[in-house]
């Protein structure tokens, strides 16, 4: 899809993050700089919460004997619940394919500004290099560079936003793409038999998903305590497929009972998150936890999203299973292309965005 600009609006000047930071500014530019109520507690350390994290073994529901498989989807379907976040290991994805995407990725964002300024997100639009987003002059810059692409259907694509350099960057977007998107597929039907209902329930509704994926660069910062490498959001998606670069610092923080959590990285596993399109179909039984990443003093720091979601085409709503006396419908029905076109067009800002398609409950004093 073409991105559309709009024309309207005035971003101001954004300054590109890894250039900002070469010059070594001795103090941070203010649109960088957070109010208080928003700058984030660096707890980098493994707290208790963090230790319990749940660890699914994507092995265990794929080739494990009939006990492995019970077992592990009833972690699976706590982990939704009562995390809506978890690591998965063994999960089928070539390891040197997950070598292979953070090698052409760190490349990409070291090439000379010039180089990664010929594939420019268009102000307003997603795709493409900068920062995805940002619709004010005076709305607070995140500390990251980003690299997005659509990549399924294919109507999503806009070829000349697909880097000729480094060397192979299509072709291995493709094939970790396709990989992941099994994982996708894969993981949707545990979630859905973790639900009680058919394996193939969610792969019904959704269509022809739509696949996307981001590159998120957080270079060092000097002052992280002042800034946000990514704004708190919940992901738009149905779910969330996140790889954090080897050797990456801790950077993703999770909003858990009202207070954000680190999320430590387990070698070569990949972190699973449910997005807004679960909550609305499971009618709140799994909810998309906002999360936020944060930016560290000396090391920089890579992640590789991708998004998995329904066709455009789709109409949203909760499923008749999740609604009873006890359970009142919480969401209205919604064509799922306008709300990607309104989670798009909006400023991240928590949960906010899900607000499109809440039912507003009377008497919430
Ligand atoms: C995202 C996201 C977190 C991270 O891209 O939606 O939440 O750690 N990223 O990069
Ligand atoms: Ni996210």
């Amino acid at each position: 899809m073409a991105p559309v600009p709009i024309s309207l609006i005035n971003v101001g000047h954004i300054d590109d993050v890894q250039e900002l930071r070469k010059t070594k500014p001795k103090t941070i530019p203010q649109r960088f700089v957070r109010h208080m109520t928003e700058r984030p507690t660096l707890v980098t350390s493994v707290s208790q919460h963090n230790s319990d994290m749940p660890v699914i073994d994507f092995s265990k529901l794929s080739k494990g004997n009939k006990e492995e498989v019970l077992t592990e989807l009833f972690n699976l379907a706590t982990a939704c619940e009562e995390w809506g976040f978890f690591q998965v290991i063994n999960h089928e994805v070539d390891l040197n394919l997950l070598e292979s995407i953070e090698k052409i990725s760190k490349d990409f964002f070291m090439l000379p500004l010039e180089e990664k300024q010929k594939y420019q997100m268009v102000p307003g639009t997603v795709q493409g290099y900068g920062q995805a987003f940002v619709f004010s002059e005076d709305q607070k810059l995140d500390w990251c560079n980003m690299f997005a692409l659509g990549i399924e259907p294919n109507y999503m694509r806009s070829p000349n936003l697909w880097p000729k350099r480094p060397e192979k960057f299509s072709e291995t977007v493709e094939v970790y793409s396709r990989e992941v998107r099994k994982l996708c597929k894969n993981l949707l039907k545990y979630i859905g038999l973790g639900l009680e209902l058919e394996g193939d329930a969610f792969e019904k509704i959704f269509g022809g998903a739509v696949q996307a994926m981001r590159m998120n660069y957080y270079p060092p910062c000097s002052r992280p305590d002042l800034v946000l490498g990514l704004s708190p959001h919940s992901d738009g998606s149905a779910l969330t497929v996140l790889q954090q670069a080897k050797g990456s610092p801790v950077g993703l923080q999770i909003l858990k009972d009202s207070k954000w959590v680190p999320v430590q990285p387990i070698p070569n596993a990949l972190v699973i998150n449910i997005g807004d399109t679960i909550e609305v179909l499971t009618n709140g039984k799994y909810k998309s936890v906002e999360h936020r990443a944060v930016a560290n003093k000396e090391k920089d720091r890579l992640s590789i999203v991708t998004f998995y979601a329904p066709s455009y085409e789709v109409e949203l709503g909760p499923m008749q299973e999740f609604i009873d006396e006890n359970h009142p419908c919480k969401y209205r029905r919604y064509n799922h292309g306008e709300y990607s076109k309104h989670y798009v067009t909006n400023k991240l800002q928590g949960k906010k965005t899900l607000d499109f398609a809440r039912i507003q409950t009377k008497n919430t004093k």
